[in-house]
Parts: structure tokens; sequence; C-alpha cells
């Protein structure tokens, strides 16, 4: 997740820039940079790596600059590291276009490729660099060869328009997009496709960003751009267009959102926020990593030769917190498959780790990539011989520095210290390399592998579905809202969501939970059940389900107040005082959406409590301390 701006205007376009970047800053600051066109025909062109402070230093004695158009982006990187070549903006070969992109170019390596081939020069390691050398090798059509040649500017305008147009045609991915041409110094030209993009209408000029927070200062008035929109944007009109060059009206809106409220997309927090980011986050995981047509999995930028997949003797997955609970899931994920697989918290590895030798790949799953824990635990496996594996959120941390391979899981900037969406990107990374290594082993014939695939890519819409029943599981948290203790129950691949569960608990409310494998309430935990504790049990169909059902009733015999997560099959089996339903999966694929209403469900709880949610007590995001 990045964030673009763009202003053209009387007012001074770096002023307007640098303010919208350092609102935008919360969705990525690894560098930044703005470009702005100057009347002659030049551009302005600034990138730093690092904040935007740092940007802001470097143009303070700019001369005056009202009614140039310019973009700007503040990144978190996904292809390339953090530096200042991979910044925002990306120039042409003729330094005379410039672009800045949030989103993931799907089919960018065919386009660079041909794009080399005819004799491109590519400077950055960015997807987004082939979408400014495809408007200048479309402009060079339009324009037959050269686009020096003198016009007038209607026909500059149009020319930039329709090379624009062509170029994000061929575009597959995400993208919000916006691009300037020094030759049009008032005009920038933006696309929408599965990434967000806002037009906002003011008195002093317009302004296009990835959200309202970068020009509400200026404006409450925005047009929200659809997928496959194109905005033509000027200092005094806005025109739509769609992606074959065809008008379209879009309606303006107020929008009612202080700054603080339009950062977090108008939720009261950023932990609410990244759980209804979930569908996209999981789309953003998988996209251009599975092919459920052929029933084959590709996972381009991973690179682990295949005979070092088929010779592997064990997995072994290291990961604290909520990411140990992804380990765990990805346990059972592999091990589903034959692969014999062990997860241990990064912590407790040490002696774990002399155990491991050059035939066992580790997995270590990190959001930040900076837990110290999990990186200790990995140079601990290197010693031992064992090659590593991360999966991480974070691109350029430590822990892909410190890895023989990398699996981003392109979640987007994770805000609230409640880890949410970067928990499913975690689990939809297991998915596409359990799926990968099972075909690689023959464990996973081709009709099988389809399958899979086509149940991964379904989730997205499952997951709103259970996103849509938020006011339903928010009266039921109410209901528990006094609950001093919790206890959570599943089994088999909802054990560890069981876990997950109970720590949502924890870390936002402040309130006593437990996790625990229903089969061991019987051992002891069991014990601890008095009369109104709510035990909340993750019962959607499985071969276990009906062992969770006696575990359910074991319960409210003791007087538990059961809240059962159900699944449209189940719903008729299980036995419980309160339920949530949610979609059928098989059940290997049922974590993606347990978990879902496990997260709101500790949101509205912590809610009611009147809890700092997305900075909890006692926490950080990332911990770099033993
Ligand atoms: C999750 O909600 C927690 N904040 C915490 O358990 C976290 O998952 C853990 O510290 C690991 O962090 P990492 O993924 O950045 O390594």
């Amino acid at each position: 997740m990045c964030g673009i701006t763009g202003y053209v205007g009387s007012r001074q376009t770096d002023d307007v820039l640098i303010e919208g970047l350092c609102r935008l800053e919360y969705r990525g600051y690894d560098s930044c940079g703005i470009a702005l066109a100057q009347k002659n025909g030049k551009l302005y062109l600034n990138r730093v790596s690092g904040r935007v402070q740092l940007l802001k230093n470097q143009v303070k004695e700019r001369p005056p600059q009202h009614g140039m158009a310019g973009i700007g982006h503040t990144r978190w990187a996904t292809h390339g590291a953090p530096s200042e070549e991979n910044a925002h903006p990306h120039t042409d070969c003729t330094g005379e276009l410039v672009v800045v992109h949030n989103g993931i170019i799907e089919n960018y390596p065919g386009l660079k490729e041909n794009l080399i081939d005819s004799g491109h020069s590519f400077r950055s390691e960015t997807d987004t660099e082939t979408i400014v050398h495809l408007i200048e090798a479309e402009l060079k059509k339009i324009c037959g060869g050269s686009f020096r040649k003198k016009a007038p500017a209607e026909t500059l305008e149009r020319n930039f328009f329709e090379a624009f147009r062509r170029a994000v045609s061929k575009l597959e991915g995400s993208f919000a997009v916006s691009a300037i041409w020094s030759r049009c110094p008032e005009l920038i030209i933006s696309a929408r496709m599965h990434s967000p993009l806002v037009i906002g209408k003011g008195k002093d000029g317009n302004f296009s960003a990835s959200d309202v927070s970068a020009f509400l200062k200026y404006t409450k008035q925005v047009y929200f751009a659809e997928d496959g929109d194109i905005a033509v944007i000027k200092k005094d009109s806005i025109l739509f267009y769609d992606f074959k060059g065809n008008t379209l009206e879009r309606k303006l809106t107020e929008i009612e959102w202080d700054a603080a409220m339009a950062e977090k997309g108008g939720y009261d927090h950023f932990m609410l926020k990244e759980i209804h980011e979930q569908p996209a986050a999981v789309e953003n995981t998988l996209r251009g990593r599975t092919m459920p047509m052929d029933g084959d999995f590709v996972i381009r930028e991973l690179g682990i030769p295949s005979y070092f997949i088929k010779s592997l003797e064990q997995i072994q997955f290291v990961a604290c917190g909520t990411a140990n609970h992804a380990a765990l899931v990805g346990c059972r994920i592999f091990g589903s498959f034959g692969i014999p697989c062990f997860a241990e918290f990064a912590s407790e590895f040490s002696d774990r780790a002399k155990m491991l030798n050059g035939k066992t790949l580790v997995i270590a799953i990190s959001q930040s990539g900076e837990t110290l824990d999990t990186i200790i635990a990995v140079r601990e496996a290197r010693a031992a011989g064992a090659k590593i594996l991360a999966v991480t959120n974070t691109v350029g941390s430590t822990l892909t520095r410190e890895s023989d391979y990398t699996l981003y899981t392109r979640c987007g900037p994770e805000i609230g210290v409640a880890s949410t969406k970067a928990f499913l990107g975690q689990l939809a990374s297991l998915y596409i390399l359990a799926g990968h290594f099972a075909v690689i082993r023959g464990t996973l014939d081709d009709s099988q592998a389809e399958e899979y695939a086509a149940e991964l890519v379904k989730l997205p819409r499952h997951i709103e579905k259970i996103l849509a029943d938020e006011k339903n599981i928010r009266k039921t948290a109410e209901t528990f809202s006094k609950s001093e203790h919790f206890l959570f129950i599943s089994r088999r691949f909802n054990y560890p969501i069981a876990l997950e569960g109970a720590l949502k608990i924890k870390e936002i409310s402040y309130v006593h939970a437990e996790g625990y494998a229903a089969g061991e309430m019987k051992h002891g935990p069991i014990a601890i059940i008095y009369p109104g504790m709510p035990v909340i049990a993750i019962a959607v169909s499985s071969e276990n389900l009906e062992l969770v059902n006696g575990n359910m009733a074991e319960s409210k015999a003791r007087g538990a107040d059961v809240l059962a997560i159900v699944d449209e099959k189940s719903a008729a089996i299980a036995k419980a005082a309160h339920y949530i339903k949610i979609p059928y999966v098989p059940e290997i694929f049922s974590p993606m959406l347990t978990v879902i209403p496990l997260q709101m469900f500790a949101y509205y709880i912590a809610l009611s409590k009147g809890c700092d949610i997305d900075k909890p007590r006692n926490l950080a995001k990332s911990v770099t301390v033993r």
C-alpha cells in the first residue's frame, strides 16, 4: 500500500503535495517523491529514500509554482527495495513523462521485456516504471515516432490522454495511477483499477489522491473513482472516461470526515479499518500467484529450486504471537499434503535449531520482518545448515536480508497493534506455498490443484459476507462485554484460531482469555468452567464436528454460556446458546473465515470497555527486544 497525490491549481503546488504526502504517510513511508510540470516544458523531480520531512527540506528553496500540475507519492515497497532509485515518481526515457502508482502490476515482467526489446531503458526495479514507458511508447505511436514536435495545447492534451488510456488498458493487476507530461503543464490524468482513488474538487484547483486525507484541508467535495475510471483533471474541470474513451458521469459527494477519520477511511480505529480491508488484502496476496485454470501454482518471485522442494525432509516454522498462530495453521496445511512440519515459538527455538540440517526448510513468518526473536531463530537455523524462507509483509526488512527466499504477503501497512489483515495475508501465503510444494512433490494432482486454487480465489468474497454481518457480531459481543474470562476451543485446523481469538481479546480488552484444543478440555481446563463463563467454540463442518459438539455440550452442562462459530452446513448440528454463522468452505480453508468474527468480537468487546484499541497498553507493533 502506497499513497499517491496530485494537484493542479493556483496554490503553491509543492506545498499542497507535501502536505498531502504527510497525511498519506500512514500508508507507507520508506521513500517518497514529487514531480511538477514547469511551464517551460520541463519538470521538477525530487525523490528521497526516507520520510516526507527530508523531501520537504529538499524543495523548500524552490521559486513559486502556481498553476502547475504536480503529483506525489509515499512508498511502501512491493517491487524493489526501499531506495531513491525505486522511489516514485518514475520517468520515461525522455524525462518528460512521470507517473506515481499504488498497487501491483501483475503482467509487468512481459510488458517490461517488450519495452526493453524496443529500446526503452529502465532505471528501477519497480513494476511502476513499466507504466510510464508504456505511455511513452503509445505517445510515440500516436505522434508518428517523435512526440517532440510542436503542436497546439489541445492536440498535446488529446494525445496524452489517448496514450495514457491505451497504456492503462494493457495493465493487469491493481492500480491507482496518476501521470503528468511536461508538455501539458496544467493537466493530471489518473486511473483506477482495484486500488483506491479519489478526486477532489476545490475552489483553487483540483486534486487526485489515494484517500481524502491528502486534500481534506482544501475541500470536502469528492468524486470516488470506480474501477475502470480515468479522470482528466485540470484547474477548473474534472472529466471522467472509461478505458475505451467513453465519457462517464460520476457523482460529487460532500464528505463529513475530519482528517483523523479520513486516515482511518471513516472507521473509528485502524484495527476496524484493517479488519475491513481483509478481502482486498487477501486478493493482493493471491494476485498473480495462483492459476486455477491450469491447476499449477506459480510464484514467480520465490525461486526455490524444485529439486530442493522435492528432497525436503521437513519444514520448521518459527514465529511469534499471531504469526505463530499462522505457523500452526501452516503446519496443518502442509501436513495434510504429507509434508512433515513442526512449529515453534521463535523464542523457544534454540534447542530445536541444533537438530536441523540442509534438508530442512525453515519458514519464518513475521508481519514486520523485524521481530528480534524470529531473526535470532533464523540465525540459529542457518548456522545448522537449514535454508530460510521469509513470509513477511515488509519489503527490505531485516528478516528478508537474512533469508534465502522471501514471499511477501502484500497486505499494506498494518497500523493497529493487534494484527488482523497481516494474519490473513500470512495464511493466504501459506496456502499458496503448500499448494505449490504439493504440486511439485506430486501429492496434489492437476485437477486437485485446480480445485484447491478455485477455493482459494473465492475466499475474499466469503470474507466480505462475514464482514457484512458486523451488526450481529457486534450485538453478540456486547452481550459478553462484562465477562472477565473467556475460553476459546476448537480442533485441528481451527485450534490455532482458538488461540488467535483468545490473543485478540487479551491484547485489546485486557481480559483473561485462553485458547485450548477442545479435546484437551477433559484433561484439566474443564475444571475452570463456572456458571455463565463464556466458551467460544469454532464448530465448522469437519469430520471432528461431532467431537467439538460434544465438548460444547460438556461445557454447557457445567453452566458455560456457549457461543458457536458455525457454517451453513454445521449450523444444524452444533448446539449452543449463541451463534455466528459464516459461509461453508472445506475445513482446510476454514481458518481464513473463522478468525474474522473473532477479530470483530474482540474489537467490539474492547470498544465497549473503552480501551485504546489501536495502541493497547504495554504493547508495541514491532518487538525488537528479546
Ligand atoms: C499480534 O496481534 C501481536 N501484536 C503480536 O503477537 C505479533 O503478531 C508478534 O509480535 C509478531 O510480530 P511480527 O509478525 O511483526 O513478527
